[in-house]
């Protein structure tokens, strides 16, 4: 089976190319290489031994990627390739629209031409909007109160793929609900390591560790959880990545949707006092005031996932975070 993974060489995509390689699969990767770096497919092969062919394209150029589908046979594509990063899409809203939805329109209309009837979609819990405190299901309601351009667009692709799958009833269409990815590769190799500035958690963690943030801010300790940090459902890497694994195993025609998380929750506090005990070292921090949308807990209810992919995460907060300082120590020789 080839299959072709969009932002390949980004985090989740790198990860999920490894689990993919090593089950015997073909693995192709697409990427501007906006937000990753070439060399981690010098990471992917010294894991698995094996170097994804490599089609640096912009989803946003039709032409090259029609191309490159008139030129190859994919069995199936995984659609990772987006930019995330909350607040800039709230800066740059039009850049965000553009690139994930445009982008994932044009992919569609090459696999609707060259036939290529099967899709894995990268979404995420902020489809869920504003519901706090509940574990979520899949079938709980998507769209309300989404609050940056980011969700919306995940959103969106979602209603979109819904919309084509009505009118394309021989593709078949998975759609992942990603909750909150942690982690690396166990060999310290691959890992998140944005371009620019980091979003999330962890990559912001380790720049703090490295010097290169000078201190952490945690917003708002004053929410309704135990020690009043926010609480996320963090989810190890490569546990997400054997969720597409598992996903790709039982593709159906239609739309088949499901949560990736663990259903646990771990708060924001615990995240950077695991993380100051597993490395030895202190992690300078600062409480600042809530970000407007941020909620006090979201977490996942995976038992579809558990159900129906035979799937379910299996490493913990202290894996991820030994997974992290191993990609650290790397990073620094
Ligand atoms: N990391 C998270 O917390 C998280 C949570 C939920 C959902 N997701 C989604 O999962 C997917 C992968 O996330 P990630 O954390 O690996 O992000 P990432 O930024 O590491 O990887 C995305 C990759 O897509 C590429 N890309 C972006 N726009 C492109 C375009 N127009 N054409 C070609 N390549 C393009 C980037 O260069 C990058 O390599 C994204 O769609 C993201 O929104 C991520």
């Amino acid at each position: 089976m080839k299959i072709l993974l969009t932002g390949g060489t980004g985090y989740i995509g790198s990860h999920t190319a490894v689990e993919l390689i090593n089950r015997g699969y073909t693995v192709e990767i697409l990427d501007n290489l906006f937000n990753s770096k070439i060399t981690t497919l010098d990471n992917i092969e010294e894991i698995t031994h094996t170097k994804p062919i490599f089609h640096q394209i912009d989803l946003l150029d039709i032409t090259s990627l029609d191309r490159l589908f008139k030129e190859n046979k994919y069995d199936l594509v995984i659609h990772f390739a987006g930019l995330k990063a909350v607040a800039e899409s709230i800066e740059k809203p039009l850049k965000y629209y553009h690139n994930n939805i445009t982008g994932t329109l044009n992919l569609l209309h090459v696999m609707q031409k060259y036939s290529v009837a099967k899709l894995i979609f990268s979404s995420s819990a902020t489809v869920y909007g504003d519901q706090d405190g509940v574990k979520l299901t899949e079938t709980n309601q998507t769209g309300l109160g989404i609050t940056n351009p980011y969700g919306q667009t995940k959103y969106m692709i979602e209603q979109i793929l819904k919309d084509f799958s009505l009118a394309n009833p021989d593709f078949s269409i998975t759609i992942l609900r990603y909750f909150n990815p942690v982690g690396a590769h166990s060999s310290g190799l691959i890992g998140e390591n944005p371009n620019d500035i980091p979003n999330n958690l962890m990559p912001i963690i380790m720049k703090v560790s490295t010097g290169e943030i000078p201190e952490l801010s945690i917003y708002g300790d004053d929410y309704d959880t135990p020690d009043g940090t926010g609480m996320r459902d963090f989810i190890h890497v490569v546990d997400l990545a054997k969720g597409h694994v598992a996903a790709i195993n039982h593709m159906q025609k239609g739309v088949s949707t499901y949560n990736l998380g663990t259903g646990k929750t771990t708060s924001v506090m615990t995240m950077v006092k695991t993380f100051e005990k597993a490395s030895g070292q202190s992690l300078p921090y600062k409480i600042v005031p809530r970000r407007p949308g941020d909620l006090a807990k979201v977490y996942a209810d995976p038992s579809k996932a558990e159900r129906e992919l035979n799937w379910h995460a299996d490493l913990t907060i202290e894996d991820a975070i030994q997974d992290t300082l191993r990609y650290l120590s790397h990073q620094a020789h």
